[in-house]
């Protein structure tokens, strides 16, 4: 056991993570679920100012070319990115593709259809809106504001001193709420929720690609100081990956 930020650390814990949360026949119980209790796939700001986003369409490269294409890069031309190149971002990484069966599919797969990822932004140079921390809503394909101001400096601190994230036009934070999952799939959800935001990551590393700009994934952070910034409490919601996007030189 060792102690840092306050808790008892246990070692070895992932291995004991990766057992514990293992499928057995016997393990499976069987029981029906509660549908009714079903959490909502939707996080919504009620009070917060919105910013509608243009239609999400782009001229884009063929997939081979964005695939061949795609590389993590870290340092960034110094020009706003347009409020139609984020709206095109945020909707191919998780946005809406089809309302079915009064269901909501996106354009990322999800374990059991449960969405537990949530998007945010942190703008630091997009045209027409101010920098600050917004959040995107799914459903109305919009920004919600959180709060404004020149974040940067925080940014590059909480992701352990790395300066792509002050140099970078946006960086993008997923959450998850892991009780949108673990209604369903108890501790195991946690290997679903990691699935599910790498699938979105890779959504937007390639749509990026596509219409000339450029990602680097970020999973170094201190998780706390990154919360702080996009006002998660950490316990519920949690920021788990983050990525930032820009002009390649
Ligand atoms: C889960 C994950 C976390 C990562 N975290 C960071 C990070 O914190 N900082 C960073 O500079 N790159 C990070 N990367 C990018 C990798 O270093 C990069 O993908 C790898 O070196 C391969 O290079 P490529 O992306 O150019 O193909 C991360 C990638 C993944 C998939």
């Amino acid at each position: 056991m060792s102690k840092y930020g306050g808790f008892q650390v246990k070692e070895n814990i992932g291995d004991e993570f990766q057992r514990a949360t293992k499928y057995y026949l016997e393990s499976l119980s069987g029981k029906s679920l509660d549908w009714t209790k079903m959490p909502e796939p939707f996080k919504k700001y009620r009070a917060a100012s919105t910013i509608p986003l243009p239609n999400p369409q782009a001229e884009t490269l063929p997939l081979a070319e964005c695939l061949k294409k795609r590389k993590s890069v870290r340092e960034f031309v110094q020009k706003p990115i347009s409020k139609e190149q984020l709206s095109f971002l945020l909707w191919a990484q998780n946005g809406m593709r089809e309302a079915k069966r009064g269901f909501i599919f996106r354009t990322a797969p999800s374990a059991g259809g449960l969405y537990p990822i949530e998007t945010y932004v942190q703008v630091n140079d997009v045209e027409g809106i101010h920098a600050g921390i917004y959040h995107y809503n799914v459903i109305g394909h919009q920004m919600e504001e959180i709060v404004t101001g020149d974040f940067r400096r925080e940014i590059s601190y909480a992701c352990l001193e790395q300066e792509m994230c002050g140099k970078a036009q946006a960086v993008v934070a997923w959450s998850a709420i892991f009780g949108r999952s673990k209604w369903k799939y108890k501790d195991r959800a946690y290997r679903y929720i990691y699935l599910d935001a790498g699938h979105i990551a890779q959504n937007l590393a390639l749509a990026a690609v596509s219409i000339g700009l450029a990602t680097c994934q970020i999973g170094a952070f201190f998780d706390d100081e990154v919360n702080k910034i996009f006002c998660l409490d950490g316990i519920e919601e949690s920021v788990i990956y983050l990525s930032t996007v820009g002009h390649p030189p």
